[in-house]
């Protein structure tokens, strides 16, 4: 098996290429490098730099490198960003699948894995969350995510080939330092740009029916995660009848916001008191992932916590920041 994974020198891509080739999978990476970092990868991967909306270059790509099995991570990932601009997210995040399963069709390949995300749920008004939830985004991002998943079943179905949608919940840490996620969009990095500002964390709303009051979330560290993506492939390339398989990936386990803050000023040193502002719209009391179909179908389930989380999230903010 050869494995192509679009989105490889991202944050999550990085891990699960690594993840990939450590357990013994040939892997190669396409990247456009607009927020990815080619040094996050191991020099033994090859990687080609090109967009997933380059129907001509994927062609090449999947024959040359007979490729047998595609990752797709490649995507623009800013929720504020999409609401901004919801015709390019449609138009990378939509148009780019479709153009890559255009060409996995045409190339033969019969196994991909979409990286998708809870988004998908939006605020369902439940506070576990299994596959049967039903699905209602509440933003561009997590529209083109719904839309991606259709179009992959659509693409498998008529194509003959074996699918994997991966439901993301919230993802935190790193496998090493040089991996970390750069970008402050999540609440662990958001909270270390404020102790770095010399500022106290912010939380939004401790007034939610939750035991402490604040929002719960069901947070995953990356490197379980790229453990589920490598259980995922070797399912596809199990062969046998895999047909489409849409799958939670969190830890089954909420954690508050509040508990959050005060690991982070246990690992950090920096204890200061948060601060209370009003909650922000849109955001519901509870999210967290009922995760039995992935031990039941994929034999996966995450191993590590919510303070390895962030002590190696921030052994990476650390390496970035000084
Ligand atoms: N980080 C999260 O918390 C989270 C949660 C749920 C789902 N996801 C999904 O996981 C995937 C990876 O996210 P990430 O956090 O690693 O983001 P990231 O921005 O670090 O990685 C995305 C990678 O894709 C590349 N890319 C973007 N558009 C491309 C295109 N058209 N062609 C080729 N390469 C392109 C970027 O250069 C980058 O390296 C995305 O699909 C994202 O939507 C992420």
């Amino acid at each position: 098996m050869t494995w192509l994974i679009t989105g490889g020198a991202g944050y999550i891509g990085a891990h699960v290429a690594r993840a990939m080739t450590g357990a013994g999978e040939r892997v190669l990476v396409l990247d456009d490098l607009s927020a990815g970092v080619p040094a996050r990868l191991p020099a033994d991967v090859p990687l080609v730099r090109g967009s997933s909306l380059d129907g001509g270059l994927l062609k090449r790509v999947l024959a040359e490198h007979a490729v047998t099995g595609v990752v797709h991570l490649a995507a623009r990932k800013q929720v504020a960003e999409s609401v901004a601009q919801p015709t390019r997210y449609y138009q990378e995040n939509v148009g780019g699948l479709a153009t890559l399963l255009e060409a996995v069709a045409e190339a033969g390949i019969e196994r991909f894995l979409f990286s998708s995300s809870a988004a998908v749920y939006g605020n369902p008004d439940v506070e576990l969350i299994t596959e049967e939830t039903p699905c209602a985004p509440v933003n561009p991002y997590g529209e083109t995510k719904l839309a991606g998943e259709w179009l992959v079943r659509a693409a498998g179905q008529a194509h003959g080939i074996s699918t994997v949608c991966l439901r993301y919940f919230n993802v935190a840490g790193a496998a090493a330092p040089e991996l970390a996620d750069t970008g402050v969009f999540n609440i662990v990095p958001m909270v270390f740009d404020r102790l770095t500002r010399d500022e106290a964390p912010r939380i939004f709303g401790d007034d939610y029916p939750t035991p402490d009051g604040t929002c719960v979330r069901d947070y995953i560290h990356v490197s379980d995660l790229a453990e589920a993506h490598l259980a995922a492939a070797r399912r596809l390339s199990e062969g046998g009848q895999v047909g489409d398989l849409t799958v939670n990936i969190g830890r089954g386990e909420g954690v508050s916001v509040r508990e959050m803050v005060t690991v982070i000023g246990e690992v950090t040193g920096d204890r200061r008191p948060a601060v209370v502002e009003p909650r922000r719209p849109g955001d519901a009391p509870v999210s967290v992932a009922v995760a039995a179909r992935a031990a039941e179908t994929l034999g996966w389930s995450a191993r590590r916590g919510v303070r390895d989380m962030i002590e190696s999230a921030w052994r990476g903010w650390l390496l970035h920041h000084q």
